[in-house]
Parts: structure tokens; sequence; C-alpha cells
């Protein structure tokens, strides 16, 4: 059995075309046929696939047209899925290592759809002494995801960001974009209760 090293490079190394990428467990492997790009996939949805294909459109014979349909494609959908990523790679005819790095360099780009609300910890120093890594296992522990996942509902995900110049407030969380300092894992509860009512 291949590592994820092993497929991510076998991935990098080879050329999209007749290939479909999917992810399985957060890994992007390849598959030989379109149709198995999942249901929820934005290619498989008549209206999104407009906007990559005119995103693909507009942009292919301009430099940098990976970056600018990337941006394109992140601000219309809200993520640039693994099946995504392959499909731009192949109509921009680059190889899906160059795609697929440009998504993961810049955390500006996600590969999964975001949740109703967002949930941010600070990984600042100062967060961190204070107490940050005490809130993130509490917030796994109550939502049963893990940093940068979605619950199965599509309510809440949970991601970490950096210092957000709140530092005399830590530890702080970023709750839908409001800063939220001075927490604690027993206030968490408090928390999920108002951001889900
Ligand atoms: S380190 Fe968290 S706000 Fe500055």
């Amino acid at each position: 059995m291949k590592s994820s090293t092993n497929l991510v490079v076998e991935v990098q190394s080879l050329s999209l075309e007749p290939y479909a990428a999917l992810c399985v467990k957060g890994v992007l492997i390849m598959s030989r046929s379109l149709k198995e790009i999942p249901e929820n996939d934005p290619l498989n949805k008549a209206e999104q696939k407009v906007i990559i294909d005119q995103a693909i459109a507009e942009n292919k014979e301009r430099p940098g047209a990976v970056m600018l349909v990337l941006n394109e494609v992140q601000g219309k959908i809200g993520h640039v899925s693994p099946c995504m990523q392959a499909y731009i790679a192949q109509q921009l005819n680059v190889p899906l290592g160059q795609v697929h790095g440009v998504v993961t360099f810049y955390s500006f780009f996600k590969q999964q759809p975001r949740g109703k609300h967002t949930i941010k910890f600070c990984l600042g120093t100062a967060c961190y002494v204070a107490g940050v890594p005490q809130l993130i296992e509490k917030a796994k522990q109550m939502l049963n995801i893990e940093l940068g996942q979605t619950t199965p509902d599509g309510q809440i995900t949970l991601e970490e960001c950096r210092c957000v110049g709140a530092c005399s407030q830590a530890p702080v969380l970023v709750v839908n974009d409001e800063v939220q300092g001075k927490q604690r894992p027993n206030k968490f509860p408090q928390i999920l209760k108002k951001v889900q009512s």
C-alpha cells in the first residue's frame, strides 16, 4: 500500500489527462473516471461549473492564469476541491502539482466547503501561552472534528489563525469574524450555544 507522501508525489509527477483527482481521507489520489467525482462537488453542479468554466475562459491566456482562476473560484464558490483542482489543471494544461501547490501554500484557499459558522483559534505566541491549545481540545472534543474540518451538518468549521492583534485579550477566538478574548475551555459550551442559536 502506498503512503500519503508517495501518493502526493505521484500526483505531482503525473500529467492529469485523462485522469480525475479524487480526495480520499484528505489525500489526493488518481482515478480514471470523471464519473467518480463526488455528487456534492461543485463540478457536479451545473451552476457552479459555469462559474469555474467562466473563470478559466476569462483567464486562460493571461499571465498567472492559475492564481487568477483559483482566486475567482475561491471567491465565488468558497473552496477549491481536489476535483476542481484537477479540472482547472487539465483545462489550463498545467501539471496538477502546480495547482495543488498554490492551493496548499496560501491559507486563503480552502479545499473543503466551510460551515455556516467559523470558529478560529489564534495560534499566536501570546494566545498559545495563555491556553489556546486547551480551548482547541475542548472544541474538538465537543464537536468531534479536527481543526480545518466542518461538522457533518455543515454548521461549524474549526480553523486556526495567526495573531489578530488582540494579544492583551489572550487567549483569543474569532467567531464569525468577531474577536472574543479571555476565553476558557469551560466557556466554550456557551460560545457554541450562542453560535448555534
Ligand atoms: S497572539 Fe493571539 S491575538 Fe495576538
